[in-house]
């Protein structure tokens, strides 16, 4: 099969690596690819969100089958506009994809269908989201509804904070659309871990549980980033938590699609927090999330493409997962997530088996491959313990200390 995947990311490079893999794949093509995924496929230069232009290309080079990395596309309508052209493609409708698209639809959904999740109001008058604030006290959560590139929310400490959100968001319109609208929801006070699956229609088939670090430094210290680093599985989260998620969160969330008239294909990632009082959705992502899938697809025994292509026919593609653990570290620029220098020259070393590194903000140039983003590449490597995965990640990234222009978390996973 020929195989076109849409993306740039880390994400990509590694769902890339693993379709690479298979038996049943003849050409990956990626658009429009980054500096790692270079290597393994032939990158286009079409943007993720020229539909139009991806929908050509498909046509042309008789693409089999086209996997959707980045939620911007699915939301613009890829996947309608590729079915109308009889094209196969292995993502969420318009009108499912909006479980991600708009925190307001899913907050309505999750009530509509019993799944557990924090309590909320929804807004679009700045006077009366500030009123509600004032009344419920802090600590409080505040989200733009539309997609923000994970920097729309505040979880404000004090009321004080969640009032200069509401500033932010509704009056000096930081995310423009995207935060006219917004969602105040509970405080969940936990550990955060997520669950990802495969899914069709009423058929869900979850992944292994996977946890991320989203501060920037040591400790979750500092600004929230798109996350520094991940790990699965996760320990503390039981078989009888896993089973309780699944049945309660991911069976029930695609049931209640196809209820309401929206059937899913693709991938559902569950966010959650599993508090005091149980499991609660802190949202939902409707594709592959980054860099939880840089741990967990490793993991994965099977070939990736004949689950997908299973997952689509309808059949259980009896998911196998190694008896191991995968931890990944990101390397980021000096300054993420705030100013950074680009076009730094990567350093690199000889990495055993179990050692790899997927890439992100990268670009190959004529003196080697250089960065070209804040979130340059993830280091990652498995290994019978987390413990011994991380051990075999970190002693990869030392490689990195003789360098002022990029920093990692020391503490991924431990
Ligand atoms: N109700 C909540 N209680 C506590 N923390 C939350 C809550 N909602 C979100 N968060 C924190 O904020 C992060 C981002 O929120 P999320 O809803 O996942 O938005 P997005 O990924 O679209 O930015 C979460 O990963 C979590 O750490
Ligand atoms: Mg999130």
């Amino acid at each position: 099969m020929k195989i076109l995947v849409v993306g740039r990311g880390g994400r990509e490079h590694s769902v890339i690596m693993h379709l690479e893999k298979s038996e049943k794949v003849s050409e990956i093509y990626a658009a429009p690819g980054n500096g790692g995924i270079e290597q393994h496929a032939t990158c286009v230069d079409i943007d993720e969100m020229d539909i139009q232009g991806l929908i050509k290309f498909a046509k042309e080079t008789e693409i089999d089958l086209t996997i959707v990395g980045p939620e911007n596309p699915l939301n613009a309508g890829i996947a309608d506009e590729f079915e109308k052209e009889n094209l196969k493609i292995f993502a969420p409708r318009k009108n499912a994809a909006i479980l991600e698209g708009s925190k307001d639809f899913a907050k309505q959904f999750m009530m509509r269908h019993e799944i557990p999740t924090a309590s909320y109001e929804t807004f679009t008058d700045p006077e009366a989201a500030k009123a509600y604030i004032e009344k419920q006290g802090a600590p409080i959560v505040i989200k733009a509804d539309g997609l923000a590139e994970g920097k729309g929310v505040t979880v404000a400490l004090t009321v004080d904070e969640a009032l200069e959100a509401i500033n932010e968001m509704m009056v000096e319109k930081s995310f423009a659309e995207a935060g006219q609208t917004i969602v105040i929801e509970e405080f969940l006070d936990g550990r955060e871990f997520s669950l990802i699956a495969f899914v069709h229609e009423n058929n869900v088939f979850p992944m292994l549980a996977a946890r991320d670090h989203k501060r920037a430094y040591d400790n979750d210290q500092g600004p929230n980033t798109g996350g520094m680093g991940s790990f699965a599985p996760v320990p503390d989260i039981t078989p009888d938590i896993l089973e309780f998620t699944t049945r309660e969160v991911l069976q029930k969330a695609a049931d209640g699609l196809m209820k309401d008239g929206r059937p899913f294909t693709g991938i559902l990632y569950a966010g959650l927090m599993q508090t005091k009082e149980g499991t609660k959705v802190i949202e939902f992502n409707t594709r592959f999330g980054d860099p939880e899938t840089q741990v967990v697809l490793p993991l994965l025994e099977n070939d990736l493409l004949q689950v997908i292509v299973d997952v689509m026919d309808n059949k259980d593609p009896q998911l196998k997962w190694k008896d191991e653990a995968c931890v990944g570290v990101v390397l980021a620029s000096k300054g993420y997530p705030g100013e950074y220098k680009k076009d730094v020259l990567i350093p690199t070393k000889e990495m055993n088996n179990d050692t790899f590194v997927v890439q992100a903000g990268t670009k190959k140039t004529d003196k080697g491959i250089v960065s070209n983003g804040g979130r340059v590449l993830l280091v990652g490597a498995t290994g019978e313990t987390l413990a011994k995965a991380a051990e075999k990640a970190y002693a990869y990234l030392t490689v990195y200390d003789e360098t002022d222009d990029f920093f990692y978390r020391s503490d991924i996973s431990r």
